[in-house]
C-alpha cells in the first residue's frame, strides 16, 4: 500500500459510540505481568480467557495479558487515567514492591513524580519493559 494512498472518509466523521474494548498486552510471563499491573493499579486480575488473562480497567476497557514466547516482547506505552486519590496509593505500592519510578518517560528521573497539566504523574517499567504511565490528568491535546 502507498503512502499517499487516500482512504474515502464517511460523510461525517464522527467518534460517537466507538470505544476501545481490548487489546492485547504481549508478556513473557502473562501472570507475573497481569498481577504486576493489578497490584500497582490496586485492581484485580480476571479469569483467564483462553490465552489471555484480563485485567479490567474502569472505562470498560479490558487488557488481556497474553504470553508472546517465539520473540522477544516489543516495549508498547499504555497509560493510566487515575483520580487524584488513588495516586498517591499508586506510588506507596510502587515503592513498597521496589519499583522504580519516574517523572519523565525516558526514565532520567528516578523517584520523582511530574506535575503536568495541573495534576501527577509517573512512570515505571512492567516486568517485560513495556512503559507504564499513571496520571490524575490527561494530556492537554491541540
Ligand atoms: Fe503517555
Amino acid at each position: 500500500m502507498s503512502t499517499d494512498q487516500q482512504y474515502p472518509l464517511a460523510s461525517e466523521p464522527s467518534a460517537a459510540g466507538v470505544q476501545l474494548n481490548h487489546t492485547a498486552v504481549y508478556a513473557s510471563d502473562r501472570h507475573l505481568s497481569a498481577e504486576f499491573l493489578a497490584a500497582v493499579l490496586g485492581l484485580r486480575v480476571g479469569a483467564p480467557f483462553g490465552p489471555f488473562l484480563p485485567v479490567d480497567l474502569g472505562n470498560g476497557v479490558t487488557l488481556d495479558f497474553y504470553e508472546k514466547s517465539d520473540e522477544p516482547i516489543q516495549s508498547q506505552h499504555y497509560a493510566f487515567l487515575v483520580p487524584e486519590e488513588r495516586f498517591d496509593p499508586v506510588v506507596a505500592r510502587l515503592e513498597a514492591l521496589g519499583v522504580t519510578y519516574y517523572a519523565d518517560p525516558a526514565h532520567t528521573e528516578p523517584g520523582r513524580i511530574n506535575r503536568l497539566f495541573g495534576g501527577r504523574g509517573v512512570y515505571f517499567d512492567d516486568p517485560d519493559g513495556h512503559n507504564m504511565e499513571v496520571m490524575t490528568r490527561p494530556y492537554a491535546r491541540p
